[in-house]
């Protein structure tokens, strides 16, 4: 894979796409976590000298412009990780152009959501085209890792108009998800819990030749999730609420799958093990998580899926000891990587 490691980015103008999709209530960043797993390489390119910086990413699936949908309160929070970021409410045009021109070195540009343009997901070479000319770009930087399965504007067409480099993200994600496909360190441990089994199932399936453990908890579990094959362990006993829900997995379950992460030496986990929202219900997740947390630098320990990361994320906060290999930006891609399916905006780097 190409990647800004391997060029020199000095007086530069890059274009880098990353994942701002973060969660907004009432104008407010809700996770800063996507926001903080661009920081490595827009860091990267501030030390190396590269000229202009300029974002670009999309928020939400807006039809057309929408106030709510901005990136501006983004760019408020980068602006407390990093000296100084600007933002237009655009994404090409004067105001684009006048603002790049006027940008000093080592300062940081993010556009307006690109979302707001038909362009991005018609995959439109023009709207690209139009990006790259307004903000002078010379070189592309793919570090959006959470998008790169769409193919858009910004993830595919942008290679016919300018090479397309890995930014650092991207290839933290790649090389760890590569990592346990291809020759993982065994014991190797899948964990996959949450509600929808029609999305888990082909995980299961792909990687029950691979694996020595599958563990199924979460509703999965609980809805009667079934299997004869010897390495998939189903969590056998369940905490229930007051109408006999099951709403986490059980100690005897817990227990056992505390004794798989001892053993393994590469987990991959998918899906909380229960309603982990109620805090009643978050022992299993809590523990697993910790667990996971806790294994030697040497393992290989791998958290995905949107609700697993965001929970994992928040744990971490409070437990400043816990260390995983890789928490995942990327909800869909990472599933759609892990599944051997094409990505765009992988290929995008790749030709
Ligand atoms: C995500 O949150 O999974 C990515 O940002 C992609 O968003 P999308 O599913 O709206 O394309």
């Amino acid at each position: 894979m190409k990647s800004i490691k391997d060029i020199n980015v000095k007086n530069k103008n890059v274009l880098v796409r990353v994942d701002y999709n973060v969660p907004i209530k009432d104008g407010k960043v809700e996770s800063d976590f996507r926001i903080r797993a661009s920081l490595p390489t827009l860091e990267y390119l501030r030390e190396h000298g590269a000229k202009r910086i300029i974002l670009v990413s999309h928020l939400g699936r807006p039809e057309g412009r929408d106030k709510s949908l901005s990136l501006k309160p983004v760019a408020d929070v980068l602006a407390t990780m990093l000296p100084k970021v600007h933002f237009v409410g655009d994404v090409s045009g004067p105001d684009v152009e006048q603002a790049a021109k006027t940008m000093k070195s080592g300062e940081i540009l993010l556009l307006e959501n690109l979302r707001f343009y038909a362009g991005e997901e018609k995959n439109s070479d023009d709207f690209i085209e139009e990006i790259i000319d307004s903000t002078g770009a010379d070189i592309y930087v793919q570090d959006g890792f959470a998008v790169i399965h769409r193919a858009h504007a910004s993830t595919d067409a942008v290679k016919n108009h300018l090479p397309v480099y890995a930014g650092l993200l991207l290839e933290k994600e790649v090389s760890n998800l590569e990592a346990v496909l291809k020759n993982p360190k065994k014991p190797v441990l899948l964990i996959i819990g949450g509600a929808k089994v029609e999305d888990k199932q082909p995980l299961i399936d792909k990687f029950l030749p691979k694996v020595d453990h599958i563990v199924v908890g979460g509703k999965i579990a609980a809805d009667g999730y079934e299997s004869k094959d010897e390495k998939i362990y189903i969590a056998e006993d369940f905490d229930k609420d007051a109408e006999g829900n099951k709403l986490d997995v059980g100690p005897i379950a817990t227990s056992k799958i505390a004794g798989y992460v001892t053993d393994a030496e590469t987990i991959i986990w998918n899906g909380l093990l229960g309603y982990a929202e109620d805090p009643a219900y978050a022992t299993a997740s809590t523990i697993t998580a910790e667990m996971i947390g806790e294994k030697p630098e040497g393992a290989r320990t791998i958290i995905c899926g949107g609700d697993t990361t965001g929970f994992v994320e928040h744990l971490m906060m409070d437990h400043q000891n816990l260390h995983y290999s890789l928490v995942s930006t990327g909800g869909g891609a990472a599933l759609e990587f892990l599944l051997g399916k094409e990505l765009p905006g992988l290929e995008a780097i790749l030709s």
